[in-house]
C-alpha cells in the first residue's frame, strides 16, 4: 500500500510517499480502508520533533473510511461499514490503517467520509473544550482565537449554539468572512494581523467588547504569541484554556501571574483525557456526528490534497494560511 513515512525529525520535505506492506489486524483491531485523512497540528509537532515519536514514523492519527477486515475477537463493525477514528494504531497517512475496535466511531450514512475525517479530532476537541473543560453558558463572553481554523470554526459554532457572546480572532483580514458567516457579529471579529502589538492591543479590545471586565473564558490554541494577551483579556476569576501552540509552546511562567490578573484559572487540556473511556469517546462522537447529520454543525473542508502532497498540507498548516479543515485523499 502507499503511505507517507518520515525518516527523521525535520521539516515538511521529510514526508515521503513509500510502499509499505498492508497491515494485518491483531486481536481487537480493525483494518480500515482510508478514504480521507484528517491533517492536524499534532502531526506537525510529531514530524518536527516537538512531540517525541519513534522514527521511521508514519504520521496521522485521524481519518475516515470503511472497515476492510476484523482482527480476532472483533464482532462489532461490519465489513464495508463507514467509520472514523482519532487515534489509529498505525499512521493514518496511508491507504490502510489499523484502529482498535473500541476506538472506532460509526459515521451516519448521510455524512460523507471527507466530512467525517474532520470530526474525530477537531470536532471532539471543540466539543470537550466548549462543553466540558469550561461549559460555556448563554450570555457569557468567550474569546476564541484562530476562529477560522479547523477547531476554531467548530468551537465557534458550539459556543454560539450555547448562546455565548463570541469574540473571535483571525490572523489576517481575509479570514474574517468565514467567521462572520458562522454568526459572529463583524465588530466582534478581531484581525490580529492589524494590531501593532497583540499583547498590548488585544486585551483592551476584548474588555471593551465585553462591556468592561473582560472575557469569562479564553480558548487559546496559538500559545506562545498570544498567551500573555489571553491572561490580560480575562475578567477576574476567568478561565484560560490553553489547548495548543500553533505559534510555539508557551514557556514556563510564574503562577503569580494568575494572581496578578485576578485569581484566574488555567488549564492545559488534551483530547485523550476527555475521550479516555470508550463510553465518553462514543458519547462525544455521536453528539458531534449527530449535529452534523442534523445540519446544526457545519464542517468546512478548506483544503484537499493528494496523499503524495502531504508536505504541502503541513507547510500550509504551519504557515497559518489555512481555513477550516485540511484533508488528504489516499
Ligand atoms: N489539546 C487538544 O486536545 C487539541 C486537539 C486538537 C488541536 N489542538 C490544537 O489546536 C490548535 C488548532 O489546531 P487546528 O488543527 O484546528 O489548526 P488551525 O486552527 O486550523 O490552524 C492553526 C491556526 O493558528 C493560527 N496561528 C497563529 N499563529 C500561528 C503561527 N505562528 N503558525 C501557524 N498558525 C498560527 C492561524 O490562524 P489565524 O491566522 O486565524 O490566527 C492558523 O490557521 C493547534 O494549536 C493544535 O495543536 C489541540
Amino acid at each position: 500500500m502507499r503511505a507517507i513515512r518520515i525518516a527523521k525529525p525535520g521539516g515538511p520535505q521529510g514526508l515521503k510517499l513509500v510502499d509499505l506492506p498492508e497491515p494485518v489486524p491483531s486481536a481487537g483491531q480493525v483494518l480500515v480502508k482510508v478514504a480521507a485523512v484528517g491533517v492536524n497540528f499534532i502531526d506537525t509537532y510529531r514530524r518536527s520533533g516537538v512531540y517525541k515519536v519513534d522514527f521511521p514514523h508514519v504520521p496521522g492519527t485521524e481519518g475516515a473510511g470503511t472497515v476492510a477486515a476484523l482482527g480476532e475477537g472483533v464482532t462489532g463493525p461490519e465489513i464495508g461499514q463507514k467509520v472514523a477514528w482519532a487515534d489509529s494504531v498505525t499512521g493514518s497517512y496511508a491507504e490502510f490503517a489499523l484502529v482498535e475496535a473500541s476506538r472506532l466511531l460509526p459515521v451516519p450514512p448521510s455524512v460523507p467520509l471527507e466530512v467525517a475525517a474532520a470530526v474525530p479530532l477537531q470536532g471532539m476537541t471543540a466539543d470537550y473544550l466548549i462543553r466540558s473543560t469550561y461549559p460555556v453558558k448563554a450570555g457569557e463572553f468567550v474569546l476564541l482565537y484562530a476562529a477560522a481554523g479547523g477547531v476554531g470554526q467548530l468551537a465557534t459554532q458550539m459556543a454560539l449554539m450555547a448562546g455565548a457572546e463570541v469574540i473571535a480572532t483571525v490572523g489576517r483580514a481575509a479570514k474574517a468572512a468565514s467567521v462572520i458567516a458562522l454568526g459572529v457579529p463583524p465588530d466582534r471579529v478581531i484581525d490580529l494581523g492589524a494590531l501593532t502589538e497583540v499583547t498590548e492591543d488585544l486585551p483592551p479590545l476584548v474588555k471593551a467588547l465585553s462591556g468592561g471586565p473582560g472575557a469569562h473564558v479564553a480558548y487559546d490554541g496559538i500559545g506562545r504569541d498570544t498567551f500573555q494577551a489571553t491572561l490580560a483579556s480575562l475578567r477576574p476569576r476567568g478561565m484560560a484554556v490553553l489547548y495548543g501552540g500553533a505559534s510555539g509552546q508557551v514557556p514556563p511562567f510564574d503562577p503569580q501571574e494568575l494572581n496578578a490578573h485576578g485569581s484566574l484559572y488555567l488549564t492545559r487540556p488534551k483530547l485523550g483525557d476527555y475521550t479516555a473511556t470508550a463510553a465518553e469517546l462514543r458519547q462525544r462522537g455521536e453528539r458531534v456526528f449527530g449535529e452534523i447529520a442534523a445540519g446544526q454543525l457545519k464542517v468546512s473542508i478548506g483544503h484537499e490534497y493528494r496523499l503524495a502532497s502531504a508536505d504541502q498540507a503541513h507547510a500550509a498548516l504551519e504557515s497559518g494560511s489555512t481555513q477550516g479543515k485540511a484533508i488528504l485523499i489516499p
